[in-house]
């Protein structure tokens, strides 16, 4: 059990001259500046001020009664407003007890007007009475934010703690509420309990037991157990709603300060509504709830105390631009009635996130629930409850002004970096990939039940629901639909390496890019399979296959439509595109984006996939430029026996992206990605081409030229010179710069994993300056003469170990087995030799 420890923590100042009076008198006065009490016959209660802790300057103090040794604290004046020290708390002789501060100003009353005694009860209740003993008020029928044993809470009162509130409903039910508006928790009576309650009671037995008791009850019923329940006779327990909004049962032992949880209503902390406050993102380092903000979009109120939440460092109405959506993976943005009960409805991930983008300029975020039921929830109120957690099957979208920030808020990401033992991460693996199959075989079952049930209303509409619906199931076209969707093929968004992409509309208006697969004479069966695992491989830094078309001889994939294109554009300057220019904050953020959409590739998903094409034209950006990787999955699809596509291919798309070992015939594995990634780093920092000759750079390929200017220390010069009068975090760059030239090592054992890389870029693993990297020096493939066992050890002194046999055979086991192997490439690798000089 847990509990804030830095809230307001209220100490009796030990009293060393009480005055021990069973009954006060009207003329009598407690000062605040004094350590006076008032004090129950037997001691065990006692009124008095008590400062607020930690302590104020000037001091100030609370009237309070408290249990023996100063806690805890069962009740306090005015629910705990504080005073000067020339406060004081005056039982009138009119009969009021009030409670004036240092200028004499009333700060509460108790409205008594004709009591004759104020009387601390053995119980820790304060009664005011009349001269015929009629009580006129008590401290329990005025709780503040704690209950004691015998201590009766009835309809109508309230438990309060800052802006949460507890109270009992006259039929029974116990509610928890924020703001008196949102309810985050409530427990009512067992069902099968059929009678309507007269005036319930809820009380704490001395013996640690909640109990709800009612004239139509015949007895009481048990709400809860405290766990020490009954164990102590000497145990000292009390219900309190605490200020971060639970409820809990405290024990303590006599003659001790120290208060143990023993029971909470709200068990897992994150739920408890606006714990982090507006904005906040609650998540947990090992056991306790730590506070967080969604993203680098916001930042703390006051950063000394992390509850109180975020802001938004550009407001919505003072962007540059429309607003943008960002994604949080497994986060839940807090629904609780009223406010989510019009808010709800079915609609797919996709649409979840641009209704609220497109929509109404209310909605400020949106959560997608991907838990099987298909609801989309629209927040459109000022005020978000977030919760990060793995196992979270959801995703929240919140609106802000771009550029979104990717990067998780610092002390989230460590956390969960720190927090995920070996074990914890697979388990949490484990329950991620359990849900995801869980989904898929659900999404499976609903599109079948789908197009049996809806034959009558066309196959098309069910898929276009389905679409819609399940992000997951890949969704089959007919040639001629895509025909429509494309207008017969006529606007031609590029040709990769694998075919023609064209711009198309589906009937839902979704705008795809429809690429026609050149090459592929695979079966039909075959092509199938290779689309569900490209369609189940998803990452925000994927491209999303939609769907597909197989028929006859045509061979075609759906995409979702990045809008920006693809990376080159923006890095190279040529005739047609000159004036797009991407700041370094950006670049960074698709580099690293890049390297997360590899990463999952490589060594996140189930099938691993070796992508054997990466560069800067297969590096897409969608509206808020994040990075999404394109054509994974796709080298598989080209026919084994024919070489001419892997040729064309690779001629074609990575000259100069191609590893060393697809030159010199050895195994192609996911290293060979790492190598074309590095290439594509530092072009993202340079803004050449890597394989660029040019006067400037001494008449070598820029890649040879950068790895000397890095050798000289010469950094900026190896920076794109348009960026030269904007603000580039140089660290970053030299990050970037160092990690590349580990990637492009010659040798495949020498380069990190992309799992590496990130945590290079991140500056996670202290960096090593890289050795040259060969074979660009040389301009030649050296083969297998470089000693593996040494190329090892020189890794390690960077932090980053050596790929282990089993990774790497297999990936290869499942990313290689398709592909051409001896003699076949021998055809290929001279024609590419030839092109590449
Ligand atoms: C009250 O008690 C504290 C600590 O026990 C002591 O330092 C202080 O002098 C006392 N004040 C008075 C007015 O007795
Ligand atoms: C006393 O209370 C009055 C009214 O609440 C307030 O205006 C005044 O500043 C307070 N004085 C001190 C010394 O706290
Ligand atoms: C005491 O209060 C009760 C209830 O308000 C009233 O009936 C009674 O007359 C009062 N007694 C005296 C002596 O004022
Ligand atoms: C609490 O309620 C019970 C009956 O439900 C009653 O017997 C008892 O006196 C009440 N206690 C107080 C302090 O009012
Ligand atoms: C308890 O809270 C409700 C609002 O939720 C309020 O109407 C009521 O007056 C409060 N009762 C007390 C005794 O403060
Ligand atoms: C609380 O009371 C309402 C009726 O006012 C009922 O519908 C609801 O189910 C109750 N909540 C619980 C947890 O029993
Ligand atoms: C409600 O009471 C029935 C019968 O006493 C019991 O079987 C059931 O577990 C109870 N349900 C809850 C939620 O306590
Ligand atoms: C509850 O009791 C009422 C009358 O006492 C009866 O009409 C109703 O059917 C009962 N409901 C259940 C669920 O037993
Ligand atoms: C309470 O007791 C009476 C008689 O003992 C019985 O008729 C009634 O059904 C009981 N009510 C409940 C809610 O158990
Ligand atoms: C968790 O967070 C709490 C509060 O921020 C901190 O005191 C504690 O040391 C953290 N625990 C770990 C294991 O990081």
């Amino acid at each position: 059990m847990f509990l804030k420890t830095k809230f307001l923590f209220l100490i009796v100042v030990l009293a060393t001259t009480t005055v021990v009076t069973t009954a006060v008198n009207p003329g009598s006065t407690l000062s605040a500046s004094s350590n006076q009490t008032w004090s129950s016959s037997s001691g065990t209660f006692s009124l008095g001020f008590i400062s607020v802790q930690p302590p104020t300057t000037p001091p100030s103090f609370v009237a309070a009664i408290s249990y023996t040794g100063g806690s805890p604290v069962v009740w306090s004046a005015a629910n705990g407003a504080a005073v000067d020290s020339g406060g004081s708390l005056r039982f009138l002789s009119s009969g009021s007890l009030r409670l004036v501060n240092g200028s004499g100003a009333t700060v509460w009353d108790s409205g008594t007007a004709g009591a004759t005694s104020a009387t601390l009860e053995d119980s820790g209740n304060l009664v005011i009475s009349n001269a015929s003993s009629a009580t006129l008020w008590s401290s329990f029928d005025h709780p503040t934010d704690t209950l004691v044993p015998s201590q009766n809470f009835s309809v109508g009162m309230n438990l309060t703690s800052e802006s949460y509130s507890f109270s009992l409903s006259p039929n029974g039910n116990l509610t928890l509420k924020w703001d008196n508006n949102i309810v985050y928790w409530t427990q009512g009576l067992n069902s099968s309990v059929n009678v309507s309650l007269k005036s319930p009671v809820l009380a704490l037995s001395t013996i640690g037991i909640m109990q709800l008791s009612d004239v139509n009850l015949n007895g009481s019923v048990i709400v809860a157990y405290s766990s020490d329940y009954d164990r102590n006779a000497d145990v000292f327990r009390v219900l309190k709603l605490d200020n971060d909004g639970n409820l809990r049962i405290y024990s303590t032992s006599q003659g001790s300060v120290t208060l143990t949880a023993r029971w909470a209503a709200v068990a897992d902390q994150c739920k408890v509504y606006a714990y982090c406050g507006n904005y906040g993102m609650c998540s947990y380092n090992d056991s306790s709830p730590v506070c967080g903000c969604p993203s680098e979009n916001f930042e703390m109120v006051d950063p000394n105390d992390d509850r109180r939440g975020c802001r938004r460092k550009l407001s919505l109405d003072s962007c540059q631009g429309s607003a943008a959506m960002l994604t949080l993976d497994h986060v839940l943005i807090l629904s609780y009635p009223p406010e989510a009960a019009s808010q709800s409805f079915f609609i797919g991930l996709s649409a979840c996130r641009t209704n609220c983008l497109s929509g109404s300029s209310a909605c400020f975020g949106s959560v997608s629930l991907s838990d099987g039921s298909g609801q989309c929830v629209i927040k459109s109120e000022d005020f978000v409850s977030a919760y990060h957690d793995p196992s979270l099957p959801s995703t929240s979208y919140i609106k802000v002004c771009p550029p979104v920030a990717l990067n998780p808020p610092s002390s989230l990401g460590e956390t969960t970096r720190e927090g995920r033992s070996g074990v914890t991460a697979w388990v949490v693996v484990v329950v991620v990939l359990g849900t995801l199959l869980v989904l898929i075989a659900l999404e499976g079952g609903l599109w079948m039940w789908c197009c049996r049930n809806n034959k009558r209303l066309g196959a098309l509409s069910a898929q276009y629901a389905l679409l819609e619906y399940a992000s997951g199931a890949p969704v089959q076209f007919s040639y001629k639909e895509l025909q429509q969707a494309t207008k017969g093929f006529k606007e031609k968004l590029g040709a990769g390496g694998f075919g023609a992409v064209y711009r198309g509309t589906l009937v839902s208006k979704t705008v795809v890019a429809v690429k026609q697969l050149e090459g592929i004479e695979q079966g039909e069966k075959q092509f199938r399979m290779e689309v569900a695992t490209i369609s189940s491989t998803h990452h925000l830094n994927l491209v999303r296959l939609i769907g597909f078309c197989s028929e006859g001889r045509h061979r075609l994939l759906v995409y979702e439509f990045m809008k920006n294109g693809s990376l080159d554009n923006f890095l190279f300057q040529t005739e047609q595109h000159s004036g797009k220019l991407l700041n370094w904050e950006y670049r960074y953020n698709i580099a690293l984006g890049t390297a997360r959409g590899i990463t999952y590739l490589h060594e996140e998903c189930r099938d691993c996939i070796v992508h054997c094409d990466i560069k800067p034209e297969n590096i897409l950006l969608d509206e808020n430029y994040v990075s999404k990787v394109s054509d994974f999955g796709l080298a598989k699809l080209i026919n084994p026996k024919d070489h001419r596509h892997r040729t064309l291919t690779s001629v074609r798309g990575t000259r100069g992206y191609l590893a060393p070992e697809w030159l010199a015939n050895l195994p192609i594995t996911s290293k060979s990605d790492i190598y074309s990634y590095g290439m594509v780093l530092l072009e993202i920092v340079s803004g050449r081409r890597n394989f660029d000759v040019s006067a400037e750079t001494n008449r070598k390929k820029f890649s040879i030229w950068a790895y000397e200017e890095f050798e000289k220390g010469n950094i900026s010069g190896i920076l794109d010179k348009r960026l030269a009068d904007q603000e580039v975090d140089m660290e970053q760059v030299r990050r970037a710069i160092q990690a590349s030239f580990w990637c492009i090592q010659e040798h495949p054992s020498q380069r990190p994993t992309m799992s590496r890389v990130l945590q290079m870029l991140e500056g996670v693993t202290e960096l090593a300056k890289p050795p040259a990297p060969k074979s660009i020096m040389e301009g030649a493939v050296s083969g297998t003469s470089t000693n593996l066992s040494s190329n090892a050890s020189a890794f390690s002194t960077i932090g980053v170990s050596p790929p282990g046999p089993s990774s790497s055979s297999s990936l290869q086991t499942s990313g290689v087995s398709t592909f051409p192997s001896g003699r076949n490439n021998e055809k290929a690798n001279s024609s590419l030799l030839q092109s590449d000089t």
